[in-house]
């Protein structure tokens, strides 16, 4: 079975967040299941710098009338379909903003061209290879299923995979005329949401399926506290809707082999770790107040409850702990944290930034992982966490809730607990959480029987791409 995958960023050739880590692992973890998934994604300069040999296998003119080029490539055992158009993706700043963190203004263009050229591949554009599903993630790629259902490609198959209901790539009615669609794409069926242009929406409304990345965060968004406005037609596409929560890459994070750590180590063999955390906390300028060694590693932005871990750390280390912080993102955020660094030096580190391999560090390092996200579709830094031994402290919602299993009395007699979690997210639910971690930490054993639980979970895609590959197949016998 050949599937497309479409999406704007892919590890490790570019990534902003999440998103990316899912669409560069899940075709490896599908390659068992008998799927072939190839991936097309937008030539931004970071990634063509890093191809190597591509070759040139299709021309196409864009919905907007430009001459673009798709490259065939490999790369780290993904076989990609790159869109060369450097109109659209050859410039400074990242995939979706300008070197002052501005989103582009034809970001509107630039992933039409992308969607309406995955659309074009399952209209068989290309020589040797035809997908018999188109899978899209996220807004950018969301106009793949409309741009298939308005021209004349509805009975191929189509997902929609929401990894962020908050980002919905919403523009004015003027961009209409321009996207190359009959004009019934502009109603309730298709794009229009409240009289704007919505590229999730349209994907939404068209797509065969609509998946999420977690089941709990498939609940949620069916909910006006979480549907950011689009419950409506999330309800109504209840019974093809589907919560699959994501796996890791076990070969890119896996303490055993890690490069960017410390020093290596394995479950059962915990000792090793003493020298990733005092690397930790070297790098951050910082000694251990007695307590646990707090790590986040984040955009900071609001969804992440950022701000909860500004408010609550003096507390933390009035009580003992250590904090040190990896992250960039929203100013006041990032102001209010390196206040807290600068109120407790030695105590509270932030390095403001986007650093690969310092994340690595940090989750082989510290001793637990703070996620207060206010919501969160699935989450993937817990579950490093949960792989390296670093306990994750986390809210419960979304994918933090599936993938967490809570210290509670009976999970601890039970030894099964892997993690803390709180609701709601608020500071003193949070704190009392905290609370509970700093008990458990002072008993080595209790500590070290949930770090070796956590190592123990199943972080890795099997189960979930299991899931995919039946997903494909029920549509495919749909077809
Ligand atoms: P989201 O996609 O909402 O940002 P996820 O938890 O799904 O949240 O994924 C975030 C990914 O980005 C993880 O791989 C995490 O390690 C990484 N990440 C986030 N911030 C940074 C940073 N400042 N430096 C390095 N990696 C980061
Ligand atoms: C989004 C979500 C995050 C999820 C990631 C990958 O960025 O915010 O929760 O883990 O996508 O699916």
């Amino acid at each position: 079975m050949n599937v497309l995958s479409v999406a704007s960023e892919v590890f490790p050739l570019i990534k902003t967040g999440g998103l990316a880590d899912v669409t560069g692992a899940l075709p490896l973890a599908l390659d068992g299941n008998g799927i072939r998934m190839r991936t097309l994604l937008p030539g931004y300069p970071a990634v063509m710098q890093q191809l190597t040999k591509p070759r040139k296998i299709a021309t196409l003119t864009s919905v907007f009338g430009d001459e673009m080029r798709i490259l065939a490539a490999q790369h780290a055992g993904l076989d990609l379909f790159v869109l060369d158009a450097p109109g659209y993706f050859d410039r400074s700043g990242g995939p979706y903003v300008d070197t002052t963190g501005k989103d582009y203004p034809d970001n509107w263009k630039r992933f039409a061209a992308l969607s309406h050229a995955g659309a074009e591949i399952a209209r068989g554009l290309l020589p040797d290879w035809t997908p018999d599903i188109v899978h899209a993630h996220d807004w950018q790629a969301a106009m793949a299923p409309v741009y298939m259902r308005y021209t004349g490609l509805g009975h191929i198959p189509s997902i929609v995979t929401v990894h962020n209901l908050a980002f919905q790539g919403q523009f004015g009615p003027e961009i209409f005329p321009e996207l190359g669609l009959p004009a019934q794409a502009f109603s309730i069926e298709g794009l229009e949401y409240y009289g704007d242009v919505s590229f999730l929406k349209g994907g939404l409304r068209t797509a065969w399926e609509v998946t999420t990345v977690s089941p709990t965060y498939a609940q949620e968004i069916r909910t006006p506290e979480f549907g950011m406005g689009l419950d409506g037609l999330i309800n109504a596409r209840a019974s093809e809707l589907m919560g699959i929560v994501n796996g890791i890459d076990t070969a890119v994070w896996d303490p055993a082999t890690d490069p960017h750590i410390a020093a290596n180590y394995g479950p059962g063999a915990l000792r090793a770790r003493s020298k990733n955390r005092q690397a930790l906390l070297d790098r951050f300028g910082l000694a251990d107040g007695g307590g646990p060694v707090f790590c986040v590693v984040s955009r900071l932005a609001w969804q992440k409850g950022i701000d909860l871990i500004a408010e609550l750390a003096d507390w933390i280390v009035a009580e003992g702990g250590t904090l040190a912080v990896l992250g960039t993102g929203d100013q006041g955020l990032e102001g209010a944290l390196l206040a807290a660094a600068s109120r407790h030096r030695g105590r509270v580190g932030v390095v403001i930034g986007y650093n690969e391999p310092l994340s690595h560090l940090m989750q082989a390092g510290a001793d637990a992982i703070l996620i207060p996200s206010r919501f969160e579709p699935c989450g993937l830094t817990q579950l490093y966490g949960l792989r390296y031994g670093c306990v994750p402290i986390v809210a419960r919602t979304g994918g933090l809730a599936d993938t967490v299993i809570d210290a509670n009395e009976a999970a601890l007699s039970a030894r099964v607990a892997t993690g803390f979690q709180f609701a709601p997210v608020t500071a003193d639910a949070f704190r009392q959480a905290l609370r509970r971690a700093f008990t458990a930490f002072r008993d080595p054993k209790v500590w070290a029987r949930l770090q070796n639980q956590g190592m123990k979970s199943d972080v890795s895609w099997k189960r979930s791409a299991e899931r995919y590959a039946g997903l494909y197949s029920s549509l495919l016998a749909r077809v």
